[in-house]
């Protein structure tokens, strides 16, 4: 490398469990797993509502910081906060990594634009549109990047993947796409967990909706042919966990118009069964399928399965295509954050906020369909 890689400076807050797996990633060699080595990174401030757990939190997952502070490019030791404004208003701060529980989102992420930090704050971005399109309005109104983690985006296998369908045409026409994700959480954790808690906007549809969703948005919503029309006929079901009113397993269709005689989108999450770990998703076509084994969220392989129309199930030749993920793979969506700001983007091509909107709205829709309301004053925001 001869020219010096931009440097992106986190600040972490909530020292939780995904936090963890993202600090992680952070410390990894940016010119491994088919990285550019372009853009490196650095943690210079984790916030918790308790300063011993940011501190342990530093101890045990970045010590030095990022691979920036373990190589030397910036000599700044990470700093603990027992507060998250601590993080939003320090210097060597240039962008919060949002890692809170859901329904925290919101004020976190305002909090963090109102004091002139970038935003990357995770998924589910909000608890409906209403609080997203504020956040999007404020982040452009101050020229902030925003963006929400939807970290399969960027994984190289997602590239490969549209390349295969959109310019191989692959399996010819894209006719429907079936995907599910779903852990058994209700067999794991007690009810007070945020997955089962419905003050901490439990239920499987928003910690687990966005990744089937993600590959209906990729393959079908952005395909070149949608011209990026939203989906119509939204149907959906919900069964709800005991006496919460969280929802147990959740299924939902949507059909793109635009595509062929027509695409459809059948996906489904549940916290009450396991996936099946061979397939996932299916992507259906007219000259054949192709495949993504677990997990929803981060596949490290699809398969193609080539036919004759009318004769996939019978009769197909099959190629497999591997993209092993070094860490977590969460590398590749933070270096796409860190390239994006240091090109003074406001928001990511990859991820626009549209697409958050859409997929809030699409969240919105099924709630009312499903009868989830939220425990009264959990949103912050409402139309
Ligand atoms: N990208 C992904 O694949 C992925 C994977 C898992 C989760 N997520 C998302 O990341 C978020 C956090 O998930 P997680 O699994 O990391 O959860 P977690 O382990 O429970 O961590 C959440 C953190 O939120 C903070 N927090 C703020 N207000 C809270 C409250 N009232 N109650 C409990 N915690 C509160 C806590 O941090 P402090 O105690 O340090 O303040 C806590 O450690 C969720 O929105 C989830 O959807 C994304």
């Amino acid at each position: 490398m001869t020219t010096k890689p931009f440097v992106l400076k986190w600040g972490i807050v909530g020292a939780g469990r995904i936090s963890g797996f993202f600090v992680r990633d952070l410390i990894l060699d940016p010119t491994k797993s088919g990285r550019d080595g372009d853009v490196v990174h650095a943690v210079t401030a984790v916030g918790s509502r308790s300063s011993q757990k940011a501190e342990e939190f530093i101890k045990d997952n970045c010590p030095q910081g990022g691979f920036a502070q373990q190589s030397g490019l910036l000599p700044v030791a990470p700093a603990a906060f027992g507060s998250y404004a601590d993080v939003y208003n320090h210097p060597d701060v240039d962008i919060i990594y949002v890692g809170t529980t859901h329904p925290s989102h919101y004020e976190d992420c305002k909090n963090a634009l109102e004091a002139g930090k970038h935003v990357l704050l995770e998924k589910p971005a909000t608890l409906n549109k209403a609080e997203f399109k504020v956040l999007s309005e404020l982040a452009q109104s101050k020229k902030l990047f925003l963006m929400e983690a939807v970290w399969t985006r960027f994984f190289p296998l997602t590239f490969a993947l549209e390349k295969a369908l959109f310019e191989d045409q692959a399996i010819g026409e894209i006719r429907r796409l079936v995907s599910d994700f779903s852990i058994s959480f209700i067999d794991v954790v007690d009810d007070t967990h945020r997955m089962l808690n419905p003050s901490l906007g439990g239920g499987g549809l928003l910690d687990l909706g966005p990744y089937p969703l993600v590959w209906a948005m990729l393959v079908l919503y952005r395909h070149p042919k949608n011209n990026l029309n939203p989906p119509t006929n939204l149907v959906a079901a919900m069964t709800k966990f005991g006496e919460t009113g969280i929802d147990l397993h959740t299924s939902w269709s949507m059909d793109f118009p635009n595509l062929g005689p027509g695409a459809r989108a059948n996906l489904s999450v549940s916290i009450g069964v396991n996936s099946p770990k061979d397939v996932v998703t299916r992507i259906q076509g007219t000259h054949g399928e192709i495949l993504l084994p677990w997990a929803t969220a981060r596949p490290d392989k699809f398969i193609i399965r080539r036919s004759q129309p009318g004769r996939g199930a019978q009769d197909y030749t099959e190629e497999v295509h591997e993209f092993p993920i070094i860490g977590q793979g969460l590398h590749w969506e933070a270096d796409a954050v860190a390239r994006c700001i240091r090109d003074g983007k406001t928001e990511s091509e990859r991820m626009p906020h549209a697409d958050t909107l859409l997929t809030m709205s699409i969240f919105d829709e099924i709630r009312r369909q499903g009868g989830y309301v939220y425990p009264e004053g959990l949103e912050k925001v409402t139309l």
